[in-house]
């Protein structure tokens, strides 16, 4: 079980216009600056998740649920928005197997689908409602703060459905609540129905609470091994002691990204595994870089790189034009999975066709990884800069082990472009008008702040 970076081909000595190791060696002194303002607030307590990997009693929340509900469902279904689906939905792709959700009963060894209702999308819900079977589905309501509105809209339309499914009675023992310890109005109901709620700690934020029940529980759910999801997760803590970053591997990401960024004007930061699995732990990151590195500095400047999804080999054919010949502002992350090459035998035939008689007697895996490093190859041959993180397979600890790489990575960065990267102030806003127009009370100024801005001008309508 390993996590490497390989970050040759962002470095001057592999690529024109990489990082110098000057510029790595200035690197080096800002990270041992921002690795002690990660070390402060984490003695503070402000920095909740590094404890997440060995918190049991949090574990041991997520377990006795579904032990609980063991051979009593056949359906999860989770209501959350941004960090509270996000990472479940990646864990699913990655840790069950492809269709999970189509599989039988017996193929998915009696544990149940995963639905996770991330928007409010009318269409989307009425037809996962009119699907779903109560009786044997439990619902999981993720929210942090415990009042986001997507969230509570989308509870408020299902404790409906499951008060007329199963008798009003009955509708709390298919809910569990996922939220804050102590405030929020998700706690509130769990305390005044007496509905089960499991903890998100108070100080872990929603992009960074995967490996708190937000993604612990939906996975213990569905069978994933989450003692080893949670094994690959302190790994990385612990190599996150050190302040070399050659043994940092966080600490690395961010101060490369950082570099490029700064220093060399690659502002966009494209995140692209080789693997189908992992194709939702990009969406993921994207949520993670963006909404905790999108700032304004004190000083008033704005600052914050622009994180893009891709999938290799798929986007070979959509992106990556745009990657090897378009505007010189991007840094390339793959990752890529190890030991595949005898996987998927593809057979020979048509020999006297050119096009397709090399194929046959290689493997789709050997396909994927020689594309990989071809991809990579290509993209440093243009002067395009490119790093791989190498995991040996898709499985709980090395999904642990990125998530908690990306998110202590999150934290490094903040540091480094010197911002808070655990806020989110400019969600605020366009959250008021929305409460103002939707008639929340203490909302009134935002209402009429919303109705004084400029009204749709016909003179720019096409
Ligand atoms: O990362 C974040 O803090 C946000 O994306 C939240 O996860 C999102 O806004 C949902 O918030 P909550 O979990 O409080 O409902």
């Amino acid at each position: 079980m390993s996590l490497t970076l390989d970050f040759t081909n962002m470095m001057a000595g592999a690529i024109k216009d990489g990082i110098t190791d000057a510029e790595w060696a200035e690197g080096q002194a800002e990270f041992a600056k921002a690795h002690a303002a990660v070390a402060a607030m984490r003695r503070t307590g402000t920095l909740g998740f590094f404890t997440l990997p060995t918190d049991n009693a949090l574990l041991e929340q997520s377990l006795a649920v579904a032990e609980k509900v063991r051979g009593t469902i056949d359906d999860v279904l989770l209501l959350g928005i941004g960090g509270s689906a996000l990472g479940p939905i990646a864990l699913r792709t990655a840790l069950r197997p492809p269709g999970w959700n189509m599989l039988s009963a017996e193929q998915r060894d009696g544990y149940p689908r995963l639905h996770v209702l991330d928007n409010v999308d009318p269409d989307s819900i009425h037809a996962l409602l009119n699907r779903l079977d109560f009786t044997r589905t439990l619902v999981l309501v993720v929210s942090k703060s415990g009042g986001t509105v997507e969230t509570m809209a989308q509870y408020l339309m299902v404790r409906d459905a499951l008060d007329k499914a199963v008798g009003a009675e009955h509708a709390r023992d298919h809910i569990v609540l996922v939220t804050d310890p102590e405030v929020g109005a998700l706690r509130k109901i769990a305390r005044a129905e007496g509905i089960t709620a499991v903890d998100i700690p108070a100080n872990v934020g929603g992009r960074f609470s995967v490996l708190t029940p937000v993604g612990v529980l939906p996975a213990a759910l569905m069978g994933v091994d989450v003692r080893a999801m949670l094994a690959g997760a302190a790994h990385i803590i612990e190599r996150g002691a050190n302040t070399d970053l050659a043994q940092n591997i966080a600490g690395t990401f961010a101060v490369m990204q950082w570099l490029a960024d700064t220093k060399h004007g690659r502002r966009i930061h494209v995140l692209m595994p080789y693997a189908d699995g992992l194709r939702d732990l990009a969406l993921w990151f994207v949520q993670l870089w963006a909404e905790s590195l999108g700032k304004i500095r004190p000083d008033g400047s704005h600052t914050g790189p622009t994180p893009v999804p891709a999938l290799g080999a798929t986007d070979q054919h959509a992106q990556v034009q745009l990657f090897m010949e378009g505007p010189v502002d991007k840094t390339v992350t793959f990752i890529a999975v190890k030991g595949r090459e005898g996987q998927g035998a593809i057979p020979g035939r048509h020999a006297d066709i050119s096009e397709l008689a090399y194929i046959g007697g290689h493997t789709l895996g050997e396909l994927m990884d020689v594309e990989q490093r071809a991809t990579a190859g290509a993209l440093a041959a243009r002067g395009r800069l490119n790093a791989t993180l190498h995991v040996d397979a898709v499985d709980a600890w090395h999904m642990g082990a990125l998530m908690q790489c990306f998110g202590l990575a999150t934290a490094y960065a903040g540091s480094l472009y010197g911002i808070d990267a655990f806020n989110q102030p400019g969600v605020e806003l366009g959250k008021q008008y929305a409460y103002g127009m939707l008639g929340r009370p203490g909302f009134d100024a935002a209402k009429a702040e919303f109705e004084a801005l400029p009204a749709p001008n016909p003179k720019y309508r096409a």
